[in-house]
């Protein structure tokens, strides 16, 4: 892990995200700490489930620099979810075999009233200090990445009560009650806002903001009921800080995502990086996409596939590699070690 810093002092990943002519490809994972590592299984095991080491600033610090360590990595994305703020308005937050569940879903006016949002200071203060114990302990090239949800897709696990198939309370609610709406996803877009710039000050050298579920809407549907309070998030973070925007089989929303004008945009496995890269014509930065599922080959298969899409960018500036969704849990760590390997040793 000595990858040279450059003269001006910048990190690798930080001068990508910039589209500065780089020594060679940064990466790192979506999800790349969890239940694919045995040290992560290990903490686990030890602690009071996903939450309690979410909410311990020294474990989540741990996990955070588990596949650093293992991997060498030039990005950490601190261990922590994108539910947690939904807390600091109120909403209980449970995760258990079947995934994340709240269970008093917002499904009314008085529901979305009756959210309060207490300051990302002091509702989620264990991020702060995750961050800081992170940032110490980081190698000095490393980037320190924050992160949140995307207003929809919060919306989305708000109104459901859990991860959906369907999204039927929440088309119901926006289509029929868009007052309620707006209102739900205002509150949503300020807490957000305020929580990726409380993550800057405790020490996130970049962002990156989730919107996984965006991709079920149409377009006109995603300029009408999402893009709004995503442009207000974008708009709201630190001029300094660069953002990257994800959003889960969104191709159709690709140019939308490019017209909001954030640092990076992560592109989907399902879409061609190479026409990604065209179609972007160096507005912003690309982050991404090997399949995650081509990671239950083996680590030759993945050094292949990792060196063709390296090759199909063909060294345009503002590459991150990455995967096009986050690591699976049947994951070989061998796999993800090749994928890093592969793009450390590999020139643009
Ligand atoms: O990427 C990282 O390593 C950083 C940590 C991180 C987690 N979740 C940890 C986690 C990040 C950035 C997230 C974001 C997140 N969380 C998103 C957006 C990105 C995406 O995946 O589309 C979403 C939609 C969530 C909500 C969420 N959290 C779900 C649906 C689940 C259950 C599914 C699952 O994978 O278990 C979680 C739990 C969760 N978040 C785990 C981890 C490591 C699994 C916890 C465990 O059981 O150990």
């Amino acid at each position: 892990m000595s990858a040279p810093i450059s003269k001006t002092g910048d990190k690798l990943l930080l001068r990508a995200l910039r589209r500065e002519k780089v020594e060679r490809t940064p990466v790192w994972l979506m999800r790349q700490a969890g239940r694919y590592l045995s040290e992560y299984r290990a903490v686990r095991a030890q602690a009071d489930g996903f939450l309690g080491m979410v909410r311990d600033p020294e474990l989540a610090a741990e996990v955070t620099l588990q596949p650093i360590r293992r991997f060498g990595m030039d990005g950490a994305i601190l261990f922590s979810d994108i539910l947690l703020p939904l807390e600091a308005l109120g909403m209980e937050l449970r995760f258990d075999e079947g995934g994340p569940h709240l269970p008093k879903p917002v499904r009314t006016r008085a529901d979305v009233e009756a959210l309060r949002a207490v300051e990302p200071r002091q509702a989620l203060d264990y991020v702060g200090r995750a961050l800081g114990l992170v940032k110490r302990a980081l190698p000095a090239h490393v980037t320190l990445l924050g992160f949140a949800g995307a207003p929809f897709t919060l919306a989305s696990y708000a109104i459901e009560g859990g991860t959906s198939k369907s999204f039927l309370e929440l088309r119901k609610l926006m289509y029929r009650d868009t007052a309620t709406w707006e209102l739900l996803l205002a509150k949503l877009a300020d807490l957000t806002a305020a929580h990726l710039a409380y993550q800057a000050e405790c020490g996130a050298e970049a962002l990156v903001l989730f919107d996984t579920w965006a991709g079920t809407l149409t377009r006109a549907d995603y300029r009408r009921y999402a893009r709004p309070w995503t442009e207000r998030v974008v708009r709201a973070v630190p001029a300094h800080v660069p953002l990257v925007l994800f959003a889960g089989q969104a191709e159709h929303l690709f140019e939308d995502q490019l017209a909001l004008a954030p640092t990076g945009v992560a592109v989907d496995h399902r879409m061609e990086l190479a026409r990604a890269f065209d179609q972007a014509g160096g507005r912003v930065a690309l982050q991404g996409n090997l399949d995650p599922g081509a990671l239950l080959s083996s680590p030759e298969e993945v050094a292949l596939r990792t060196r063709a899409l390296l090759d199909s960018v063909a060294g345009r500036a503002g590459h991150v590699l990455n995967l096009g969704h986050g690591v699976l849990p049947p994951t070989d760590p061998e796999c993800v070690a090749a994928l890093v390997e592969t793009a450390r040793s590999a020139r643009p």
